[in-house]
């Protein structure tokens, strides 16, 4: 069983939504049984799935001292992913967490207080050489600040290229106990939720070196995707790209003017001047 953990310090930057959407998102696209782990004593994602109607994906409220046996005996049962909401500013439980994940998703609003609390939540990662993936979340379309948020998240690891906006569908779908994409299937916020998992289920995969877990459509405008090859994953499913040999132009000569590197004649002297303003009086016409 693999393990994702939501962790930033900053309270209100998406932990709870992206988890239950991520898990919703995975069962959709078989990723096999998920079990969705609220170790906030807050328990918001707690409320979502007690107002929620679908069984999928399971939930389990655990204590961060009972999350080791937890996790092995999901794994006894077959669970082959689990992801795992945690609460905001605590350190020490954040820490005991984050211990256990394959990968730690870090979702950021882009504005300068969530930013700045971006490093503590990457040290705690690095303790634990953990994987990071931020995910900037309640972006404000079009604004400067997203693209600059994605500059300096940079600086300490790697940011997803799907960008969550901010929607109100998210809000609203989450006191009813479902997701945006079940909610209104099409919409944009249904399509971003959808991208994120395809990118994390692929980085995941890599991670833990398993083509199972690969998507099976992964979305070609992620701009991510023509960057990456996969030279330790052998998948039978992608099978390699024939190779095109270049083309070669055949066709006339398309240079009108003439070659500027064949000096042109120089004028006579006693030439008369064809511009006014090279002429003075002294000048023999
Ligand atoms: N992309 C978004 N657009 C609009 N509202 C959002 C978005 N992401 C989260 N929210 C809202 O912001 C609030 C905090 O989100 P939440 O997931 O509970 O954060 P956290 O778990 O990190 O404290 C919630 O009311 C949630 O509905
Ligand atoms: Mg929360």
């Amino acid at each position: 069983m693999y393990t994702i953990v939501t962790a930033s310090q900053k309270g209100g930057s998406g932990k709870t939504t992206l988890s239950g959407h991520l898990a919703v998102e995975a069962c959709k696209h078989g990723a096999g049984k998920v079990a969705l782990i609220d170790t906030d004593p807050q328990g918001s994602l707690a409320h979502w799935w007690n107002a929620r109607q679908a069984s999928e994906p399971h939930f389990v409220k655990v204590g961060v001292l009972d999350l080791s046996q937890a996790l092995a005996r999901l794994d006894e049962m077959g669970f082959r992913l689990a992801i795992i909401d945690t609460p905001p500013a605590i350190t020490a439980s954040i820490s005991q967490v984050v211990a256990h994940a394959d990968l730690v998703i870090v979702p950021t609003r882009p504005s300068p207080h969530d930013l700045r609390a971006v490093g503590a939540t990457v040290d705690i990662a690095e303790r634990h050489g953990k994987p990071v993936i931020f995910v900037i979340n309640a972006a404000t379309a079009r604004a400067r600040i997203t693209g600059e948020s994605a500059v300096a998240l940079s600086q300490h690891g790697t940011v997803a290229p799907v960008t969550i906006h901010h929607r109100v569908d998210f809000a609203a779908s989450m006191i009813d106990g479902r997701t945006v994409g079940e909610v209104v299937a099409s919409s944009q916020s249904a399509r971003e939720i959808s991208d994120l998992w395809a990118y994390i289920q692929e980085k995941l995969s890599r991670l833990v070196r398993d083509p199972a877990l690969l998507p099976d459509i992964m979305p070609t405008h992620l701009s991510i995707s023509p960057l990456q090859d996969m030279p330790q994953i052998e998948d039978e499913r992608a099978p390699p790209m024939p190779e095109v040999p270049p083309k070669i132009y055949e066709g006339p000569e398309r240079r009108g003017l003439p070659d500027r590197r064949i000096a042109p004649p120089v004028p006579r002297l006693n030439e008369r001047r064809a511009h006014v303003f090279g002429r003075r009086q002294t000048d023999t016409v």
